[in-house]
């Protein structure tokens, strides 16, 4: 089976806190360890910005779970791609801080300066979550 990576954005459900976000954490890691699936979750301004890699049916049922999740909704798909190689192969799943988004890299890949992954491509969205990771360390 070959390897996908897929892009989501979603909103937040109004009364998730952060703890919540911490369970979601500890939840996707255990369950992608035993998947193979690698990525990286970033949070900010009340989005979500998910990057999942791995064979096409782990991610896929793994992705299903995500889109019956009511921690969050309006959760679109930006990127489904068969890939080569891994790009987040060091996580289970990273979580990248939201003070790493800064105005110079949100424009690099967007049409204006704020962060909104509802309005990004999913080319882009996936190379924000690429520099990101590299440019920080993800916890
Ligand atoms: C924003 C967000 C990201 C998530 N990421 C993952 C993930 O990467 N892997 C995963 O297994 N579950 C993830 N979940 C949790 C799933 O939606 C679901 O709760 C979980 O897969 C159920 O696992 P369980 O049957 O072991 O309890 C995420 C949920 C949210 C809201």
């Amino acid at each position: 089976m070959f390897l996908v990576r897929l892009v989501y954005t979603s909103s937040i459900t109004e009364g998730v806190t952060e703890s919540d976000i911490q369970n979601i954490l500890d939840t996707a890691r255990n369950n992608n360890t035993a998947e193979d699936i690698t990525g990286v979750l970033l949070f900010s301004k009340n989005r979500f910005l998910q990057c999942l890699e791995g064979s096409r049916s782990n991610v896929n049922k793994v992705y299903h779970n995500i889109v019956n999740d009511n921690r969050h909704s309006e959760i679109v798909l930006l990127d489904y791609s068969e890939v080569y190689e891994r790009e987040f192969a060091d996580w289970s799943m990273g979580y990248i801080p939201e003070m790493a988004i800064t105005r110079p890299l949100t424009l690099k890949y967007s049409e204006n300066a704020s962060f909104e992954p509802y309005k990004m491509s999913g080319s882009s969205a996936h190379k924000l979550l690429l520099s990101l990771s590299k440019t920080v360390t993800v916890v």
